[in-house]
């Protein structure tokens, strides 16, 4: 699907950062402390998978040759599919009463509008560094303070209208 194996695993890592994010935003937001020991294993869990699925996009990059330029369009190809179905469904057959349709807008609202209002700053950040890193890009320089301001400036402007439209 992502046009190469470096793709696919590329891919994976970005799937990885956003679980290994949200299970650390989790862990940030709450006082349980129940629920605060398993996000926080979760969470490492999740950063595990980002790291074994990196360490072997890099022996795939050098088998590939797959340039930086398109290793960027398949992160951010990967991070526009956040919108589908798999979150906005998952909410779906959690939270919906049985015989309730299944409406992909409503559904996807619903569960960005939570998600995104237990991320800080540092969770943001700390995702961007991951994403730039499979890219390429290095995450303390100039570009990644850049990405890593806008990110966050993206994020609490789409968590605000989500809440809005919830
Ligand atoms: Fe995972």
């Amino acid at each position: 699907m992502r046009g190469s194996l470096t793709g696919e695993l590329l891919a994976r890592c970005i799937v990885e950062t956003g679980t290994s994010s949200f299970y650390s935003a989790l862990r940030d937001a709450t006082d349980e402390p129940v629920l605060k020991a398993i996000c926080h294993r979760i969470a490492g869990d999740e950063f595990r998978h980002y790291k074994w699925f990196y360490d072997y996009m890099k022996r795939y990059i050098a088998r590939e040759g797959v340039t930086m330029l398109r290793r960027a369009l398949v992160a951010v190809s990967r991070i526009r599919e956040t919108d589908d179905d798999e979150l906005a469904f998952a909410y779906h057959a959690a939270n919906d009463p049985l015989d309730a349709p299944y409406d992909h807008q409503r559904c996807n609202v619903a569960y960005a509008s939570r998600a995104y209002g237990f991320y800080r700053p540092v969770h943001t950040e700390r995702a961007v560094s991951m994403v730039l890193k499979v890219i390429g890009i290095d995450p303390t320089g100039w570009f990644g303070g850049k990405a890593k301001a806008f990110a966050w400036k993206k994020m609490r402007s789409r968590a605000e209208a989500l809440r809005q439209a919830a």
